[in-house]
């Protein structure tokens, strides 16, 4: 099955570019915007003028005082004057909204090439009101004030996750139940960050760091530590989204083989905390589109803004029943020499999670795996990998599948 079946038309992922992540003192929204798009254009083999359209992810919510920014992208050339250029937001899941926006403009017929981009800079604000911008993806806490933020939100799915399925967490090596496996999961992405030049955290903490709270990894909100959370980063990624290859691109390009969303409710209380039921649905979406199971994936790339959100997607995407995601994490699948690698880049714990700019990041870095220009973080004979980015607490939820050609 693919797209051509289905719609009659592919979209390929020609060209790319991806900014260090980071606390990026050097760099503004703007120039980190123009640096990705022209990357990727570049590599595309295509010109600015053969762009027809430009979709940009990116939160904000108030980090920035700059709160229109569909038209950043433009100053990369004089060629882009007149180009429609829309921003799409979607919380953390703004890069995968431009991205799906993207595809579904070359499925329309509208347009033959789209540069889609995802960029956010968070570091020139300060904690206090970086917290409440992300608060506002919360339909409970937008515009109160809370000393735990968001990672307090996914700190109430672990003590709910641990209530109900704590006690099954079994075998050796995780006696600490939850906060051993969570721990764990931690520990591997930072190890993956260490093979990735763009990633934020070079620092291969070590399980045992990850697993206890001390004075260099405290607590942040009960039970989830330091280790537990993404960062707070600066970054951006682009990537041209093509009907057709063109001559002259810096490497093959990348086929989407399916693609999936789902919004759940807003509230909390329309939602089972340890069940992100429509990110499930967004897999099955994209699954069934390209025709195959999880056992038809050579890794993915997920969001795992905080540890549990990783545990409980080992689940929503079939890996495992629900309650048993740690059996991934004790039977090494989710490692690097895995049956299903999980975040080799480092995921957003180390990789960095600057909002708007993951989705699109996730992409970039799925197509560096399969055209085999991934460098360090290369894995050996990849040919299909998985792309999950969510916005909220399970709120918007998107999963591509990408192929090589
Ligand atoms: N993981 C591991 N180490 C981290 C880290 C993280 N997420 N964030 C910071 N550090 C390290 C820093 O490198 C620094 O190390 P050093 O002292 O050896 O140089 C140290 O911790 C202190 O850094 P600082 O920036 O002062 O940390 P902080 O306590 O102010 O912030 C968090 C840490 C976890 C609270 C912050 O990163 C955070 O809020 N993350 C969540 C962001 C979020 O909610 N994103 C949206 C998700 S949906």
């Amino acid at each position: 099955m693919s797209l051509k079946d289905q719609f009659g038309k592919d979209v390929l992922l020609t060209g790319w570019g991806h900014s260090n992540f980071g606390k990026l003192t050097d760099e503004t929204l703007e120039s980190l915007i123009v640096k990705v798009s022209a990357e990727a254009i570049r590599n595309s083999g295509l010109e600015p003028r053969d762009i027809d359209e430009i979709y940009l992810g990116q939160f904000n919510s108030g980090m920035q005082p700059l709160g229109f920014t569909s038209s950043l992208a433009l100053q990369v050339s004089g060629e882009l004057a007149n180009i429609p250029a829309t921003r799409t937001e979607n919380a953390c899941a703004s890069g995968s909204a431009a991205f799906q926006q993207g595809v579904k403009s070359v499925l329309a017929g509208t347009a033959r090439n789209v540069l889609v981009i995802g960029a956010e800079k968070m570091t020139d604000a300060g904690a206090d009101v970086v917290g409440a911008a992300l608060l506002g993806a919360s339909y409970e806490m937008a515009g109160k004030a809370s000393t735990t933020g968001f990672t307090g939100l996914f700190a109430e799915v672990a003590k709910h996750y641990e209530k109900r399925y704590g006690a099954g967490i079994t075998g050796p090596g995780f006696s600490g139940g939850l906060g051993d496996v969570l721990g764990s999961i931690a520990a591997k992405n930072h190890r993956n960050g260490m093979d990735n030049p763009y990633a934020q955290m070079h620092r291969d903490f070590g399980e045992e760091f990850c697993r206890t709270v001390s004075e260099k990894n405290p607590m942040v909100a009960e039970p989830l530590r330091r280790t537990d959370c993404s960062p707070v980063s600066d970054g951006a990624a682009a990537v041209v989204l093509s009907l057709g290859p063109a001559s002259g691109a810096a490497t093959e390009p990348v086929r989407l083989a399916g693609f999936g969303h789902a919004n759940d409710f807003f509230p909390a209380d329309r939602r089972d905390p340890t069940e992100f039921a429509a990110t499930r649905v967004s897999w099955e979406r994209a699954l069934g589109m390209a025709g195959v199971g999880i056992g038809g994936l050579d890794f993915a790339e997920v969001h795992d803004c905080f540890t549990i959100a990783e545990l409980i997607m080992y689940e929503a995407m079939g890996l495992t029943p629900r309650g048993e995601g740690f059996r991934a994490v004790r039977e090494g699948w989710v490692y690097k020499d895995g049956k299903l690698p999980v975040n080799v880049s480092g995921g957003l714990k180390a990789k960095g999670h600057p909002v708007g700019a993951t989705g699109v990041s996730q992409h970039v870095i799925a197509a560096m795996q399969l055209t085999g220009t991934a460098g360090a973080m290369q894995l050996p004979g990849v040919r299909r990998g998985a792309v999950q980015n969510m916005g909220g607490v399970g709120i918007a939820n998107y999963v591509s599948v990408l192929e090589s050609v």
